[in-house]
């Protein structure tokens, strides 16, 4: 298991949120997307932040493809690997969300506990989830990365929306 450290002390009295919001002239806020793979989410959320951006809003996008390549390219995914993907994101977004940022995630996100928790992170109100309704038939159809096909295939085990 994971080494659990017990000699920290958690520090107050830095700039505070409001006054980092008044600075930027904006609250800062999580857009939750949520989806199966192929739904859409990473699409709608970067035309999103480039809405954003354009109005003069400071944002910042973590996305699964990116997000597993550098800070949780040690997490597969297990239950287990896909919760903690989503702690360490919902804590990531809860510190963007703290300095002020809107922050756009796109993740699968496939287990509500997971992202309650992550919601819980923040104030009321300051997280807004986004679930992409798209049919399974409809991501299949889509399949950009051709990983339906794989999975059916036998060649991935454990794709989200496929029994296996
Ligand atoms: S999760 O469930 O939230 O932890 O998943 P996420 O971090 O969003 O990663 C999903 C992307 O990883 C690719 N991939 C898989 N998805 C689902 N199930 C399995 N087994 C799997 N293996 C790899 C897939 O390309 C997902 O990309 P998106 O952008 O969602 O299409």
């Amino acid at each position: 298991g994971r080494i659990v450290s017990t000699d920290i002390t958690w520090h107050e009295g830095g700039v505070a949120r409001e006054q980092k919001e008044a600075l930027l002239g904006q609250r800062g806020c999580v857009l939750w997307f949520t989806g199966l793979s192929g739904s859409g989410k990473s699409t709608v959320a970067a035309t999103l932040e480039h809405a954003l951006h354009k109005l003069g809003r400071a944002t910042a996008l973590l996305d699964g493809d990116n997000v597993r390549h550098g800070l949780n390219r040690d997490l597969g995914f297990s239950a287990a690997d896909r919760e903690e993907n989503i702690r360490r994101i919902g804590e990531v977004a809860r510190l963007f969300a703290e300095s002020g940022v809107i922050v756009l995630v796109s993740f699968i996100s496939p287990y509500r506990q997971d992202r309650d928790r992550a919601r819980a992170l923040l104030p009321p109100g300051r997280f807004i989830e986004v679930f992409m309704d798209t049919p399974l038939e409809v991501c299949e159809q889509r399949d950009p990365k051709g990983l339906y096909k794989k999975a059916r295939a036998g060649q991935i085990k454990g794709f989200t929306g496929l029994v296996s």
